[in-house]
């Protein structure tokens, strides 16, 4: 039986530029190249889910615009369930700033800055709907890209229904204790953690501290959250569920061509593992490679892969370790 997941979240046409240098105050300089793609933690949230196998309905606003219509259309191509995508007439599509660092030799590095324009118009009568359908789903994913009081009518609903919510909490905002008890995952970076926490999460290229990880976690675990999962980027990922401890390293096969929605990625196709009935060692897994083969590609929902696509770096990785 396919999973069914609810995605209430954002759009964002990301206008992609590709340079080797980002410019300072003042300065004028000529990139290498530009590209667009549909984006939007949401949106990305929800494709991936849908590539890897998920019925996903997606909720949100776009603008009366071109891009609203493109990214519309992205999501329909993949086969999430658009019925619920609003069209504001007064305001303009979100849209993502992207520069992408390219540098010989080095791993390119991505700035983002986000305007949101018609993802922050959503009300919660927008999805007053969703109060006696929440319970058609097996799972609801958020992120930090809509008005907190839309994802707080959300959780509310979930929560008394009994359906799991996933909170990825970027970018970075704060979460009221009685809120924050109500959520089943939530995924933060460390940067995500620190604001939220207070508790600074030591992971660098020598490494992770896994006891300042573990602080951290204890955190959201003391405050109700069931499951922590905590993306360090180059440097993995942990996962605190219960009193045990998950970690898995990143999978550093590729070559990174643009890391936007790496997290997108690994978030989509984590609950779609778990709602499939993966193991939580195993979502964990699948999520990683999931995320790998995003970095490898340009644009957000272009990157992301389908599940025979993960499937099989899975395998060639697994069978060069046995070699
Ligand atoms: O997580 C990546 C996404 O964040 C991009 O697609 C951009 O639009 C921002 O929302
Ligand atoms: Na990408």
């Amino acid at each position: 039986k396919k999973p069914k997941i609810l995605v209430v979240g954002s759009f964002m046409m990301d206008l992609i530029s590709r340079t080797d240098k980002v410019p300072g105050e003042g300065e004028t300089i000529t990139g290498r190249s530009f590209s667009t793609a549909s984006g939007g933690k949401g949106a990305n949230q929800a494709v991936q889910a849908a590539l890897l196998g998920a019925e996903v309905t997606m909720v949100g606003k776009v603008g009366d615009d071109i891009f609203g219509t493109l990214m519309t259309e992205a999501l329909s191509a993949a086969n999430v369930n658009v019925d619920h995508i609003i069209k504001d007439k007064s305001a303009a599509s979100g849209v993502g700033n992207i520069t992408l660092e390219v540098r010989d030799g080095q791993k390119t590095k991505n700035r983002i800055l986000i305007l949101p324009g018609a993802n922050m118009t959503l009300v919660p009568g927008d999805i007053e709907f969703l109060r006696n359908e929440i319970s058609k789903y097996d799972m609801v994913i958020l992120q930090n890209e809509i008005p907190a009081e839309v994802n707080e009518a959300v959780i509310d609903f979930a929560y008394s229904k009994g359906v799991p919510v996933m909170l990825n909490s970027a970018p970075s905002r704060p979460v009221s204790q009685e809120i924050m008890s109500k959520f089943t995952y939530i995924s933060p970076n460390e940067h995500e953690a620190f604001d939220m926490t207070g508790i600074k999460i030591v992971a660098d290229s020598s490494g992770i501290d896994f006891s300042t990880v573990k602080n951290a976690a204890g955190y959201f675990l003391d405050r109700g959250v069931k499951n922590v999962i905590v993306t360090l980027g180059s440097n993995g990922v942990v996962m605190a569920t219960g009193d045990r401890y998950i970690f898995h390293p990143c999978i550093d096969v590729v070559e990174v061509v643009d890391p936007t929605a790496a997290g997108d990625s690994f978030v989509g196709a984590f609950c779609t593992a778990i709602c499939s009935g993966m193991s939580e060692e195993n979502a964990i897994e699948f999520a990683s490679y999931a995320a790998t083969i995003t970095v490898s590609r340009l644009g957000a929902q272009p990157s992301l892969p389908t599940y025979s696509e993960v499937a099989e770096l899975m395998d060639s990785v697994q069978r060069k370790g046995q070699n």
